[in-house]
């Protein structure tokens, strides 16, 4: 049985802050951390026919797909999960898993990759700057009506993309009196995101913040908090939720979004449920909204209504064209 958030029902508003409890991942982090504690059993090594359950499993419930080569991989990120509960054999946790939707949320928590940087591929922020930036700017000095700016940071791991989106953009348009700006981040993983909704980092992390942006932005912790960097409450507009792309059909409540962000995530699905998460990402583009991927993921044919703006940079076209793109690394 696959995982699905709970259900949603729409509010027929599209703001981030209208995210229904049972989407917030704040409460999630105690049930993520909370563990017995391990007597140390050794599990025994997987066996190929348990690698194929698992990999099945994931693939069904998430969409990432482990090849064969990932045994490695699967097996060190569950064998701590495995000692954790006692259990010698991955098919005992195969079976606790496939039982308990909690047990379940947990191996996905575990087996997620979660690297992220700030400012984490630099043409992206230059290219709003440049040419994204400079647009809307324009409508501001035209003083068209009032606006919010809507973006999506899908995949965001522990956050740091969605809270570089916001410093850009308040820097951008402080506070303007008529344009609002709205910031929503997604993940399938709840600890990833109890991470983020904390907004704390090392110093050595913030790091990759850029000055500017480091001092009017982050608070530098003091005393016991010494070596760690905070958000500030002006770039807390982040709103935080779960997410799983690979559902079937999104919240109706997510609206449509100037800006989405899904970089570095469709990389660990195969071709099918990465058109399938592409197709459903762009009926949340508004008309004129952009889509970034990762470097890696550049989309090669089959969905009519993205044009290639740069590479990894695709506008949302309402009208369809003839450039057909399919994502595909
Ligand atoms: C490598 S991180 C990328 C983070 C960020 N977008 C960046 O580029 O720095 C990939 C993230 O995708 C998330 N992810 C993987 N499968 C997902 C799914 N089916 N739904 C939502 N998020 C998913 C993972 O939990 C992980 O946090």
């Amino acid at each position: 049985m696959k995982v699905r958030d709970a259900e949603i029902r729409g509010t027929g508003r599209s703001a981030a802050t209208s995210i229904p409890e049972s989407q917030r991942p704040s409460g999630h982090a105690r049930s993520v951390e909370m563990q017995t504690s391990a007597i140390d059993v050794a599990p025994r090594a997987i066996s190929a026919k348990e690698f194929l359950l698992f990999q099945a499993l994931i693939y069904r419930e998430s969409g990432i797909w482990l090849s064969d080569v990932k045994i490695g991989l699967l097996t060190a990120r569950l064998s701590k999960r495995l000692r954790m509960l006692q259990l010698k054999r991955f098919s005992e946790y195969y079976e606790r898993v496939t039982l308990d939707l909690e047990e379940r949320l947990t191996m996905l928590d575990v087996i997620t990759t979660n690297e992220t940087h700030f400012f984490r591929e630099p043409i992206h922020f230059q290219f709003l700057e440049e040419r994204v930036f400079t647009a809307w700017q324009a409508a501001v000095n035209a003083r068209q009506r009032d606006r919010v700016l809507r973006v999506w940071s899908a995949g965001c791991s522990t956050g740091q993309e969605a809270y570089s989106l916001a410093m850009i953009l308040l820097d951008h348009f402080p506070h303007h009196n008529k344009w609002s700006i709205e910031i929503l981040a997604t993940d399938l993983s709840r600890r990833a995101l109890a991470t983020a909704e904390q907004g704390v980092w090392s110093a050595d992390k913030a790091r990759e913040i850029p000055r500017h942006y480091l001092r009017k932005y982050t608070l530098k912790g003091v005393g016991e908090f010494q070596g760690q960097v905070k958000a500030a409450p002006s770039i807390r507009i982040v709103r935080f939720a779960r997410l799983n792309l690979n559902d079937e059909n999104y919240p109706a409540w997510l609206g449509k979004f100037d800006l989405i962000f899904c970089r570095n995530v469709l990389i660990y699905f195969d071709i099918e449920s990465r058109n399938r998460v592409l197709g459903r990402l762009v009926k949340h583009l508004a008309p004129d909204g952009f889509l970034f991927v990762g470097h890696a993921e550049t989309l090669t044919s089959a969905c009519p209504s993205l044009r290639c703006v740069i590479p990894t940079v695709y506008v949302y076209n309402r009208t369809g064209s003839s450039e057909r793109h399919a994502i595909g690394t």
